[in-house]
């Protein structure tokens, strides 16, 4: 299976990039807030950015004090955006799958990863690169979509009701069965993995990492101001959240 380059179509480009313009998405008020509260201490540390998208973060954290930072995409149009948008003289942008990390002749201090692993097959395969791509001591820090949101293979988990019309529960399926889900999502045909928590943590612990945190990310009081709908995400949490450190 050769991985898929979705940002590059045209229809999924213009339905992500109304989504990611929104001042209320979902990364704006749940997912970021808390990989910022993760990150570590950037001053005149190397960073690798993997699925690196317009390159937001890359400029985050030039201005947290890193010294270099590398972003990578699989996808020519996010990296055209990130590259208008988001330069700076100690960032380099490249276009490259992140399943051919091994190719890279360099080692970093943090390896940044947001809402990209759950496109990428052979999970096991990607965290060795990381581990090896990574400084003695140096941190991997990234998120992906949570289990729950993956698992449902005919993609129609669902939130459930009570006779008031309040969301009470959230019904899903097929969590033990790993592997490829076929969603829509601005297009038809767009290709995730499904790992439960287990197989990931595991993973990330045989490779040789010590898991810092693991966090379910929930919307704080301001955001739930700004958008009372996210309190849905308290029923069921949309992103997954890991930080680990290559041991010494
Ligand atoms: C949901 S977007 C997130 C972008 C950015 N990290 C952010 O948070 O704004 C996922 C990004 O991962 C990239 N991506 C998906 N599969 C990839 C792969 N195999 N190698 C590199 N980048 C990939 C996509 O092109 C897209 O830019």
């Amino acid at each position: 299976m050769i991985d898929q380059n979705i940002y590059d179509n045209p229809v999924f480009f213009d339905g992500y990039k109304e989504l990611r313009a929104r001042e209320d998405n979902y990364n704006i008020l749940v997912e970021q807030p808390a990989m910022t509260r993760l990150l570590p201490n950037l001053k005149n540390k190397t960073v690798l950015d993997l699925g690196c998208g317009y390159g937001n973060s890359c400029i985050d954290f030039i201005e947290k004090g890193a010294k270099r930072v590398l972003g990578i995409d699989i996808s020519e149009r996010m990296l055209t955006v990130a590259k208008s948008e988001s330069s700076h003289k100690d960032i380099e942008y490249l276009c490259m799958n992140m399943a051919e990390l091994h190719l890279l002749n360099e080692k970093f201090d943090l390896i940044y990863s947001s809402l990209a692993f759950h496109y990428i097959e052979n999970f096991g395969s990607l965290i060795c690169d990381v581990f090896h791509h990574l400084n003695d001591g140096g941190q991997l820090l990234f998120s992906q979509e949570h289990p729950i949101v993956t698992a449902t293979l005919d993609g129609k988990g669902h939130f459930n009701k009570d006779a008031n019309g309040n969301l009470i529960s959230y019904s899903f399926s097929n969590y033990s069965e790993s592997g490829l889900r076929n969603t829509t999502w601005f297009v038809e045909n767009v290709i995730k993995y499904h790992r439960t928590i287990g197989e990931l943590l595991t993973t990330i612990a045989e490779t040789g990492f010590r898991i810092e945190e693991v966090v379910e990310p929930v919307p704080e009081e301001w955001a739930l101001q700004k958008r009372p709908v996210l309190a849905k995400e308290f029923i069921k949490p949309n992103f997954l959240i890991i930080k680990a450190r290559k041991q010494l």
